[in-house]
């Protein structure tokens, strides 16, 4: 058969320059950023995959969206174009807007949660279970076993398992949990979907015992395409009507709409209740601001509205996921352990199969991130033990069962020679794994300390042994 390709629906316009670096100003860079890849200063980066958030390109006509912000206190112009946007993609009664996702998180948190209740969720996510923990809840996952298994390969690995809401009924009663905050393209199980049929039964589950039901709806378009793809019955319906039908089996989501609606900043929350509805927008006076701009400005909530109908366009999300699925390949071709499938907006290493000798308390994921800004100024992100922290009752390390480096791509942002490159150093680190030193806390803080936490090696101050001829010089010449 003739090859026929297909590229991204869209030119470049306008370019952003990279500064190019040594060898030795990355390894001077880590080692001052405590081998912490937050820490390191985005100027030293040079293909930055640390993530997905707020890292979008804004389209010509999101930019001109900022022109029409109307910057009033209150009833902002911009404010009903985004509600109007919201209701008609995502199809919630009442959109309360936010300065990011966690606001949503914080506000419904603390609505719907009293201390020694219970929140099930499939898979943690780092800010959402923060916010549940300090409204006095306990999280339980109940995501399906299979997201636990970096070698499986089903295709909607982000499910809940049914089973074990079940339990949880069974264990605390219907009246202790708080609600269910089923994710859509789990994050931290790899981008993993959940499927049209799981996300239904799990709402009749929770109605059947009076339970709410939240979506966070952060990477629901994504989930969206992978439902089109993956689950026959949706193969010619539009990722519009998929994305209004997975909202229709909710009460309401947070939402973070710095990743599928991109923008650079901004986040909702809607609920269908309208007594919740009147609480919420009480407390976003308090914690965001007024409840038509949550704390931000007239321009972004435009750039969002517009942001969010480019996000359904069929040829934009393929390419965004194509692409991802093309670093995936390559990887995954040269033998790199990787989770299988890959995800939506990020390719995960396997990070305890690649670096077999480092044990899970000299934390291998955040070795192979520092280790790769090295070699290739290609940022990434821990997603294992740090991220993770620490058991609130024993003070223990969590030793979650995926130990991953995720390398998440930005929408609309880099070429496929950047994921060249970025494929071309992972593999070149796999087959010199052994040469990758594990790390140790100099510094851990209190709360989600993969931020700010210091490490150094276990042995010198090198995470990567410098290869025999490493050049030291200026790189890229
Ligand atoms: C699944 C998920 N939920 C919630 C959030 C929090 O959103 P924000 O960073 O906008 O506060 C994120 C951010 O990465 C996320 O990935």
């Amino acid at each position: 058969m003739v090859r026929r390709s297909w590229a991204e629906p869209f030119k470049i316009k306008m370019v952003e320059p990279l500064r190019m670096t040594s060898l030795g100003e990355r390894e001077a860079a880590i080692l001052d950023a405590g081998f912490n890849t937050f820490l390191l200063k985005s100027e030293d980066v040079y293909i930055d995959l640390l993530t997905d958030s707020g890292t979008s390109a804004m389209s010509d006509r999101q930019w001109a969206g900022l022109m029409l912000g109307d910057e009033a206190y209150a009833g902002s112009v911009n404010f009903y174009h985004l509600e109007e946007a919201v209701h008609e993609f995502y199809g919630f009664k009442h959109v309360i807007p936010t300065h990011q996702g966690r606001g949503a998180e914080h506000i419904l948190s603390r609505m719907c949660i009293k201390p020694g209740d219970v929140v099930l969720g499939n898979m943690y996510f780092t800010t959402t279970k923060a916010h549940q923990e300090l409204a006095g809840a306990r999280f339980i996952d109940v995501i399906c076993d299979q997201a636990h298994d970096s070698a499986d390969r089903s295709p909607f690995k982000g499910n809940v398992d049914l089973a074990k809401v079940e339990a949880a009924i069974e264990q605390f009663g219907a009246g202790r949990i708080a609600y269910l905050c089923l994710q859509c393209n789990v994050n931290m199980a790899g981008g993993q979907p959940v499927s049209m049929e799981n996300v239904r039964k799990t709402s009749l589950l929770c109605r059947k015992h009076g339970i709410r039901l939240f979506l966070d709806a952060t990477r629901a378009v994504e989930n969206a395409y992978f439902i089109k793809v993956r689950e026959p019955a949706y193969a010619n319906r539009s990722i519009a009507q998929i994305l209004r039908e997975l909202c229709s089996y909710a009460d309401g989501c947070t939402c973070s709409a710095k990743k599928d609606a991109l923008v650079n900043i901004g986040g909702f929350l809607c609920v269908n209740d309208d007594d919740l509805a009147d609480e919420a927008r009480n407390m976003v006076v308090l914690f965001e601001g007024l409840h038509t701009y949550g704390g931000l400005a007239g321009r972004d909530m435009e750039a969002m509205a517009i942001g969010i109908r480019e996000s359904v366009e069929f040829d934009h999300i393929r390419a965004r996921i194509g692409q991802v699925e093309y670093l995936g390949r390559m990887l995954d071709s040269a033998g790199v352990p990787i989770i299988r499938p890959v995800g939506g907006h990020a390719v995960f290493i396997d990070a305890a199969a690649f670096l077999p000798h480092i044990p899970r308390d000299q934390f291998p994921a955040q070795a192979l991130a520092a280790a790769l800004y090295v070699d290739s100024g290609v940022r990434a992100m821990e997603r294992g033990a740090v991220s993770a922290g620490r058991n609130a009752d024993t003070g223990e390390h969590l030793f979650p069962k995926l130990e991953l480096v995720r390398l998440t791509i930005p929408r609309r942002v880099y070429t496929q020679a950047h994921m060249d490159v970025t494929a071309e150093s992972v593999i070149e680190l796999h087959a010199r794994a052994r040469d990758i030193i594990g790390l140790r806390f100099v510094y851990e803080p209190k709360f989600l300390r993969f931020f700010q936490a210091k490490f150094q090696p276990m042995v010198g101050e090198r995470v990567l042994r410098l290869a025999p001829g490493a050049d030291r010089t200026p790189a890229h010449a």
